[in-house]
């Protein structure tokens, strides 16, 4: 499970986040829903030990960071193994095409054969509908397609949790759709999940959780039906009140 206590991160002055607690039990999915700018990033990105923080802490399956601490790079990989992240841009390796965009860190970091590691690929490539596309590099694939082959290459490392941002944010309403039913099939697996998004019909329908980010903090909780149903904050009757879903 992953448990965040108080976390803190100031920014050129400004508090970017602030005491934030929030909790994403072993195999459930949780949402994290907010205004662009109130650190749904930038908390996930501290949850996966990509930026360090002030104070507060987070606990990832038995790995711990601190704020005010700099993590040991073999604490750092051992976090990473177990919290896998796919950022809101894709960030596909665009001189590999998509087997060595999914092989690579499992074959340096893990030590791999690469014989299992390209089975597994391909078996990850076809339950995501893109078993044709082993050798097509990311400029030739759709927005979706490349979220897709993110999505897996994360899911190369077998990680107890994946961080999602912002997973459809970037794609037309077919294309959202379709990784939005991946996710959906992830989470009927049992894969632990914390999704930052703007899909709040997504939120409402695959979540367990929705927490709302307003200004760098965790402004509310509960289950979607209560958050978005009935919500108890301005910041999420705000969002509540833009949305088209
Ligand atoms: N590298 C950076 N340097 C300075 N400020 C940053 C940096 N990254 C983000 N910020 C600021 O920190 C705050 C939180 O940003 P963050 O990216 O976490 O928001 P977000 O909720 O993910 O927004 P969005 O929905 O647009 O993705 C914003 O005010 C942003 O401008
Ligand atoms: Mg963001």
């Amino acid at each position: 499970m992953i448990r965040v206590r108080e976390l803190t991160k100031v920014r050129a002055g400004k508090q970017a986040l602030s005491k934030v607690d929030l909790s994403v039990e072993r195999g459930s999915v949780a949402a994290i829903i907010g205004e662009s700018g109130s650190g749904k990033t930038t908390l996930l990105r501290c949850i996966n030990g990509l930026e360090a923080f002030d104070s507060g802490t987070v606990e990832c399956f038995g790995a711990t960071l601190s704020g005010g601490e700099r993590p040991s790079r073999e604490r750092l990989t051992a976090l990473r193994r177990e919290v896998g992240i796919v950022f809101q841009g894709y960030h596909l390796f665009p001189h590999l095409d998509v087997m060595g965009n999914l092989t690579l860190a499992p074959k340096t970091v893990a030590h791999e054969a690469a014989d299992a590691l390209e089975g597994r690929a391909h078996e990850l490539l076809a339950r995501f509908g893109l078993a044709d596309k082993a050798r097509s590099h990311p400029s030739a694939l759709s927005g979706g397609q490349q979220q897709r082959v993110a999505i897996a290459r994360a899911l190369m490392m077998r990680p107890k949790a994946l961080l999602l941002d912002e997973p459809t944010s970037a794609l037309d309403l077919r294309s959202a759709a379709d990784v939005l039913a991946l996710v959906r099939e992830l989470a009927s697996e049992g894969q632990t999940l914390l999704i930052s998004t703007h899909a709040l019909a997504f939120a409402r329908k695959a979540c367990a959780v929705v927490h709302v980010m307003s200004e760098g903090q965790r402004v509310e909780s509960g289950a979607p039906e209560q958050v978005l149903g009935e919500p108890k904050h301005a910041a999420t009757r705000r969002l509540l009140s833009v949305s088209e879903d």
